[in-house]
């Protein structure tokens, strides 16, 4: 990580901390995942939201494509809010306790920014931190989804370059899954991804 993205890195988690204190409020990445979901997304697809924070881009997605959604956050206030705007709720761990097999579309804004040195140990660092190198929860994540993916179900995630994309792109192939770009979007010092991970999809 260059000096620029660690200054960028600390100046997102300083102006984000200022905002929320329990739940993430929809952002530049929540509202590239809207963007990518409503894109792919059909009316009669099951799918499933890990790490709803407010429910935003369930929410759009329901609205936008009229597709069966749950939303799932290991934060209770998130679970909360979510379930507030009307949306089927359950508190998880990533997509622990989800039936197997049975989702068209598993979609994930993931905590991907790179722990800085103090921890504050509080919901709105678990939304946004993960680990020393960002891949904390991406990690398990990536492991365990196509449990709960039908035999042609594809994950959208969101990653960033302050991860590092390669990085992300690398585990996810090496879990055995085709990579391809939904879309993307540049700011300074960061590059936001939305990744399409399937089986035998086309690029
Ligand atoms: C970056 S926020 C995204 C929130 C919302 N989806 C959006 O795009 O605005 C990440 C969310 O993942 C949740 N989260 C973090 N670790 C998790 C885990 N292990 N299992 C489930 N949810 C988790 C956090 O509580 C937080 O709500």
């Amino acid at each position: 990580m260059t000096d620029e993205e660690r200054r960028a890195t600390r100046e997102r988690l300083a102006a984000r901390r200022g905002l929320e204190t329990t739940v993430y409020g929809p952002a530049e990445d929540s509202e590239l995942l809207v963007e990518a979901a409503v894109e792919l997304v059909g009316p009669t697809d099951l799918v499933l939201e890990v790490g709803t924070g407010s429910g935003h881009v369930a929410a759009a997605v329901v609205r936008e494509t009229e597709a069966t959604v749950y939303a799932s956050d290991i934060n209770p206030h998130a679970c909360e809010q979510a379930g507030a705007r009307g949306l089927e709720t359950v508190r998880a761990t990533l997509t622990r306790g989800f039936r197997p097999g049975v989702f068209d579309w598993v979609l994930f804004n993931p905590p991907y920014l790179p722990a800085p040195e103090k921890s504050w140990g509080d919901w709105m660092s678990a939304a946004l931190t993960a680990g020393t190198d960002g891949m904390a929860v991406i990690d398990p994540f990536l492991a365990g989804v196509s449990e709960v993916l039908r035999a042609d179900g594809e994950v959208l995630m969101v990653a960033s370059s302050l991860t590092g994309l390669a990085s992300v792109e690398e585990t996810a192939r090496k879990v055995g899954f085709d990579v391809v770009t939904a879309t993307s979007d540049r700011f300074p010092f960061e590059r936001l991804d939305v990744l399409r991970l399937g089986n035998n999809q086309e690029a």
